[in-house]
């Protein structure tokens, strides 16, 4: 088994003419870990520097906010709004292309899920309907999230502007080699296409189509910024705040999304569930990977979601994933290509890191 993976794995792969050397990819991860202004530091450089060095061919890195109104979810989180943000990016970039690996930044807009933003106390949806569940505490939340403001025409249009200078920044200043828009886990874009958070009856909301206007025009403003260079997005029906949700109109839901996302020609999608390889509809037998596959069969496809172990990532990959996201497992081994590379087995991932707070721990820097 492990042998059949590592042969179409280790592969090289190309996304839009960024050359991969394998089709392992490293899954965003938050780490709240940069300044209290939004720069990337030395610290986190080093710490994206590890997986490019264990051998993963592509990096995505953590969710970075991309504009200085409400698109900042977490103190400490990243940003790219200003140059000065940008050019802090570069030791990251710098440090991962030392190590022939290529790095996505992957640009986020929080929405109603802020839950720490110093540019604005208020928070700002697609309607004023407080969001689920409770905020993260390992991001420096507590209690429940705020009763967001619904945005008005100016809001979106300056949301829209704000994901495509931050992705100009990323390209033309801060050396990335793709763009991955966040249309998942129940961040600014996904409420926008989830009937529950979107009560719309404006161009932006309504019938399933409709609430995939924004994400669209998203990707459009995205492609304008950065010409050629890679351009795709993340999707997902589980949210951090509603962990097992499922997508109301079924596998038809898939059709519409992942069919737009293939005519709006992205360059790759990026789906992401909790088990991956498990069918994504309770009363069906398609996982996500197949069902984006069927209705985007051209566009690379990036698959997450507990595919560390072999069977698994097997799995998605005879289902017409071209990458593996790792998150957790990739943590717990930085140098995970490698390992598989060796037939060597992994280290289990210890959650005791993320905690309390999710940032980068100094211990994670050691080397073996
Ligand atoms: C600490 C942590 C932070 C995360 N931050 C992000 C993020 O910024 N953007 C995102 O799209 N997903 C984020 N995720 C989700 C991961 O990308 C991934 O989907 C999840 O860990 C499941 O993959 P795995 O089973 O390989 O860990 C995060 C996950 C973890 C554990």
């Amino acid at each position: 088994m492990l042998l059949v993976l590592n042969s179409t794995i280790l592969t090289d792969y190309d996304i839009a003419g960024c050359s991969l050397r394998n089709r392992l990819a490293v899954a965003p991860m938050t780490r709240v870990s940069a300044t209290e202004t939004g720069q990337a530091t030395q610290q986190m450089a080093r710490y994206y520097e590890r997986f490019a060095h264990g051998g993963f061919g592509l990096v995505i890195t953590e969710g970075i906010y991309t504009d200085q109104k409400y698109s900042q979810g977490y103190p400490y989180q990243p940003g790219i709004t200003d140059d000065e943000q940008a050019q802090a990016w570069r030791m990251v970039t710098g440090a991962i292309h030392a190590h022939q690996g290529m790095v996505f930044a992957q640009l986020m807009h929080a929405g109603a899920l802020s839950q720490g933003n110093r540019f604005t106390d208020v928070s700002a949806a697609p309607s004023a309907l407080r969001p689920k569940g409770e905020q993260m505490k390992f991001y420096y939340g507590a209690g429940s999230y705020a009763v967001p403001r619904a945005m008005t025409d100016e809001d979106i249009v300056d949301a829209i502007a704000g994901f495509a200078q931050a992705a100009a920044l990323a390209s033309q200043c801060a050396g990335f080699d793709g763009i991955e828009i966040h249309g998942a886990n129940g961040y600014l874009l996904d409420q926008f296409l989830t009937d529950y958070t979107n009560h719309r009856n404006d161009r932006w909301g309504g019938g399933l189509r409709d609430r995939m206007n924004l994400t669209l025009e998203v990707v459009r403003a995205v492609r304008l910024a950065v010409g050629t260079l890679p351009v795709g997005v993340r999707i997902s029906q589980g949210k951090v705040n509603d962990f097992d949700h499922k997508w109301a109109e079924g596998e038809q839901a898939a059709e519409v999304i992942f069919g737009s996302l293939s005519d709006a020609a992205v360059d790759f999608i990026h789906v992401t569930e909790h088990q991956a390889w498990k069918p994504a509809f309770i009363n069906g037998h398609s996982s996500l990977v197949s069902l984006s596959r069927r209705y985007a069969p051209e566009v690379a496809l990036i698959a997450n979601g507990g595919l560390h172990r072999a069977e698994h990532a097997s799995s998605v990959l005879e289902e017409g994933a071209d990458i593996i996201a790792i998150g957790k497992a990739a943590l717990a081994n930085p140098d995970l290509p490698r390992r598989l590379a060796n037939t060597q087995r992994l280290n289990e991932f210890d959650a005791s890191i993320l905690g309390p707070i999710a940032n980068i721990k100094n211990g994670e820097l050691v080397s073996d």
